[in-house]
């Protein structure tokens, strides 16, 4: 396989933004009243900002109309917002930058593919937006990971065909995201939960363009 662009998840592949989000969404299910933990907020990883209030819900059991779902997300992303105003560069993950920039000299085409609609916010206060040649977030997809719609038009703005497209993902949904572009995938993250992706790395420090090698056609 001759690789012609990398597309990258955001949360927990470039930052670590969960923490901030789990903040923001315990700060919602407080108001509500119930418990919301750590270890449920790992059902909201790769998930869309609507998608994870029905699942805030669900847990705290709790209907609302659809009026107050949109008002209870917009509260919950002003707090976020506000969480990452701390962000810095020193907030990108650990060997990141170096590997988006030997991906350049490999001249390897590089994209972002977020559900998230702050992906631009973020990418700027961390410097990391001119590392990417294409952007796709939340504004401009309606289709969830594992729905491929995220990665197929990464690949379109690209100008590259999906097979010859990698991509990197921390979270299942995403992983299967890629597999249904018919692209390769690398899980970020350990192998015991990423268990479907091509390679599994558990983070970009020591990972170089080279280690990319695949068997097999895509999936
Ligand atoms: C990413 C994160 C999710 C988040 C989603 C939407 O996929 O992993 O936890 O809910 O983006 O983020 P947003 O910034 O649009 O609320
Ligand atoms: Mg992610």
């Amino acid at each position: 396989m001759i690789i012609k662009a990398c597309l990258f998840d955001l949360d927990g592949v470039l930052v670590d933004t969960a923490r901030f989000h789990f903040l923001a969404w315990k700060q919602l299910a407080d108001k509500l009243g119930f418990i919301f933990t750590e270890t449920d907020n790992e059902r909201l990883k790769g998930v869309s900002r609507m998608n994870s209030l029905e699942i805030l819900l669900e847990i705290g059991n709790i209907t609302l109309s659809d009026e107050e779902k949109n008002r209870y997300a917009s509260e919950k992303n002003l707090v976020y917002l506000e969480n990452i105003e701390q962000m810095t560069p020193d907030d990108v993950l650990p060997g990141c930058r170096k590997f988006l920039n030997e991906l350049r000299e490999y001249k390897i085409l590089t994209g972002l593919g977020s559900a998230s609609k702050n992906a631009r916010l973020i990418l700027e206060r961390t410097n990391l937006l001119p590392h990417f040649d294409i952007i796709v977030d939340g504004n401009l997809i309606s289709l969830a990971k594992p729905n491929p719609e995220v990665f197929n038009l990464g690949a379109r703005m690209l100008g590259v065909e999906n097979s010859s497209c990698v991509v990197f993902e921390d979270a299942v949904a995403g992983v299967q995201a890629a597999h249904n572009a018919g692209m390769k995938c690398v899980g970020i993250g350990s192998p015991e939960i990423l268990k479907e992706a091509d390679l599994v790395f558990p983070g970009f420090p020591g990972l170089r363009p080279d280690n990319l090698v695949f068997t097999g056609s895509p999936e």
